[in-house]
């Protein structure tokens, strides 16, 4: 009988919640097999040597037009958001498209080093920057689509009816190309413009038959109430399943009646959530003495509840957060941090955040360790879950569409 020949197999690999050690077998950018030993031959065999084998990580919340700005523009010297926002002015009304890919190209190259293939994220539009921020992305999205897989949010970040003029470029961006309508309802002068503003990106929303992700209430101001607009919103459009809320700090701030409250309409809604700690932890709280709040959202609380949480590097180098490299390993350590996370369940529930949880927020039909799946895989040097986060160890192998497109390894010893 002759022997099966696949493009790929990964030899001795280990899995997640299987015991032993497994082939995977891969053709045409699919996994078609996976078993304890394939006799099939490829052109080409990776030995995983018993190492932990996980599909590719997913960041599902980043702002790729504003990365690795921070040395070009002036500190953010109060540390918060507002100051964050305004810094940025002078540099994106000259933003040119070269610049943006070549600062969102050099984080989508380290994103890929470290095991990330498929990244969501929020582009500017508004009448500072018009639609050039979302033109630089699109051409980094086209330039890297070999190995990063994109999706483009149209972001109001300065308001739409506090933008006049950004409800036309809003409309423009998704004629353009942007996958998923943004928001940013919390930054509007009133609760009724805070209102006003969910409706018109629902209303663009239908029209381009998106998906719905915004910035929510990214404030630790009990004041701002706009995650339980947005979750009427979307149960008045009939939009459930299809809505994702990120950042949502006030939701910590709120007093805990009012909490429980809002989470079971974020639940009834269908409403995804995104935490972005590495980012908050360092915005929120800048005005408080002691104790300084988190700043981040009720993680445990949400999970409770039955909703889908994830999280995003969300910044890198930017006037947000200085630091960032690009890693989701990093981000879910900090996560687990943030959120307390510390239980064997709960350190495996921050790995799902990366891959299946995110996964099932972008709504993929075709991700994750399984026959049949996108050969989207990353081999890293660890055993287990927790080493994996706890140990940051190298992506020995990063598999996009049944291609190696980076291999890694760190090497270090005792001299003694
Ligand atoms: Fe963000």
């Amino acid at each position: 009988m002759e022997v099966k020949k696949l493009d790929l197999i990964i030899r001795n690999a280990k899995l997640r919640n299987k015991e032993g050690l497994w082939d995977i077998g891969v053709e045409k950018g699919k996994i078609k097999a996976i078993a304890n030993h394939l006799e099939a031959k490829a052109a080409e065999e990776i030995d995983a040597n018993g190492k932990l084998t996980v599909p590719s990580f997913i960041d599902p919340h980043i702002h790729l037009d504003k990365v690795n700005i921070v040395e070009v523009v002036r500190p953010n010297v109060t540390g918060t958001l507002k100051e964050a926002i305004e810094i940025i002015w002078d540099k994106k009304a000259r933003y040119t498209i070269e610049d943006i890919v070549e600062r969102a190209g050099d984080v989508i190259r380290r994103g890929v080093l470290n095991g990330t293939t498929r990244m969501r994220t929020h582009v500017d539009v508004d009448t500072i920057g018009g639609l050039k921020p979302l033109e630089g992305v699109i051409a980094a999205k086209n330039k890297f689509k070999d190995i990063m897989d994109i999706e483009t949010i149209a972001f109001p970040q300065e308001g739409i009816i506090k933008d006049p003029g950004c409800e036309k470029l809003m409309w423009e961006a998704m004629g353009m190309g942007a996958d998923i309508v943004g928001g940013m309802p919390a930054n509007e002068n009133t609760p009724d413009d805070s209102r006003k503003h969910v409706e018109i990106c629902f209303d663009i929303a239908e029209k381009y038959n998106a998906d719905v992700d915004m910035h929510v209430d990214e404030t630790d101001d009990p004041f701002y109430r706009t995650l339980e607009i947005l979750a009427d919103e979307t149960i008045k459009r009939g939009w459930q399943g299809r809505v994702t809320a990120g950042h949502t700090c006030a939701l910590a701030a709120y007093d805990d009646h009012y909490a429980g409250y809002v989470i079971e309409k974020v639940k009834k809604a269908g409403i995804n959530m995104i935490t972005n700690p590495v980012t908050n932890l360092v915005l929120q709280g800048r005005n408080d003495k002691q104790p300084i709040r988190r700043g981040i959202t009720r993680v445990k609380e949400l999970l409770a509840a039955g909703v889908t949480v994830s999280f995003g590097q969300d910044c890198v180098k930017d006037t947000f957060y200085p630091f960032g490299s690009a890693d989701m390993l990093q981000v879910a350590l900090v996560t687990a941090h943030a959120a307390q996370m510390t239980l064997p369940h709960e350190i495996e529930k921050v790995f799902d955040m990366i891959t299946c949880d995110a996964a099932k927020i972008l709504r993929l039909e075709n991700y994750g360790l399984e026959e049949g799946k996108d050969a989207d895989i990353v081999i890293l040097d660890a055993l287990t879950i927790n080493d994996a986060i706890r140990l940051q160890p190298s992506r020995l192998y990063v598999i996009k569409g049944g291609k190696v497109i980076a291999k890694n390894e760190y090497k270090r010893e005792l001299t003694i």
